[in-house]
């Protein structure tokens, strides 16, 4: 497939076009960090909203009108239909005009796009997942919809860290796995901070004390690249296998629609072959680009 054609692959054509978005309203709006912003929305076609699902770990294009058009992961799970979430940090033109926006506005809507989380591959086993900052946005996706399906899998751990606390995102996810006692939760920050009484150290270190089991386990990593970087290796000394270890590279991703050029690693585009890929994959690029 031509890296121009990845935009044919998605299902749900507003009237036909590639690349005509579906109208869609913001509904609510959470404020996760000074940064990042939770977007709750749903589309303005009835149809549409009742017939549109996605897999975990899929993303969409997002526009602002008159600003352009950006991509990020869709936060919220499949198993969840009231509505969709994604995730946004401030850091560009289509972000900040996204962060200017408010409850009711309207935005537009391509995809969803890409691969997702492989649920056959991880069904039975023991779940470990390992994020850092806004990259828990595809995984509590995963998160979700794991645990909708609870009895379908095995021992669940989450190892989820930040900058520090106020970076932490989805705090209110973090409070429900905390109480949930069919979930192993670790929380950690960089550093010390004030009235922080919790673990204290950079995520990788975190996850090699807290050691988790490779037996019947897969691992399900996405953080910022030094972090997913220096998590694998962790990994692999506790065991797993580089097939047993998962990723996405979401944030790799520049125009998510094969048009940019910036999100390739060796031959292998993200937004065309991704964005999702296990760590034997990622070994396979012949780069350490990722
Ligand atoms: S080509 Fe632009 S993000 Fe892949």
């Amino acid at each position: 497939m031509a890296i121009s054609d990845i935009s044919h692959r998605n299902r749900y054509l507003a009237e036909g076009n590639v690349y005509l978005p579906h109208i869609a309203v913001i509904e609510n709006i959470v404020d996760e960090t000074p940064g990042i912003r939770t977007f709750h929305f749903n589309f303005k076609d009835e149809k549409l909203r009742e017939e549109f699902t996605f897999e975990s770990g899929q993303f969409g294009e997002y526009s602002v009108f008159g600003t352009g058009e950006a991509p990020f992961c869709i936060s919220s799970s499949p198993t969840r239909r009231d509505h969709l979430e994604f995730a946004v940090q401030r850091a560009g033109r289509v972000t900040n005009a996204l962060h200017r926006l408010g409850v009711g506005a309207e935005i537009g809507f391509r995809g969803p796009f890409g691969n997702s989380f492989p649920l056959n591959y991880l069904r039975g086993k023991n779940l470990v997942f390992v994020a850092g900052g806004i990259g828990m946005a595809p995984l509590r996706s995963l998160i979700w919809n794991v645990i909708d399906s609870r009895d379908k899998y095995g021992d669940i751990s989450i190892i989820y860290g930040a900058r520090s606390p106020d970076d932490l995102c989805f705090k209110y996810d973090v409070e429900a796995w905390e109480k949930d006692t069919t979930v192993k939760m670790t929380i950690t920050v960089d550093r010390e901070a004030e009235g922080w009484t919790g673990n204290v150290g950079f995520v990788p270190s975190v996850t090699e004390k807290v050691a988790p089991s490779a037996k019947d386990a897969a691992a399900i990593v996405c953080g910022p690249p030094v972090m997913i970087r220096f998590t694998f290796p962790v990994l692999e000394k506790l065991g797993f296998a580089p097939e047993q270890i998962i990723t996405t590279l979401e944030k790799r991703m520049k125009c998510g629609i094969g048009k940019c050029g910036r999100c390739n690693i060796g031959d292998v585009y993200v937004c065309r072959d991704g964005p999702v890929f296990s760590f034997a994959q990622i070994k396979a690029f012949n780069s350490d680009e990722y």
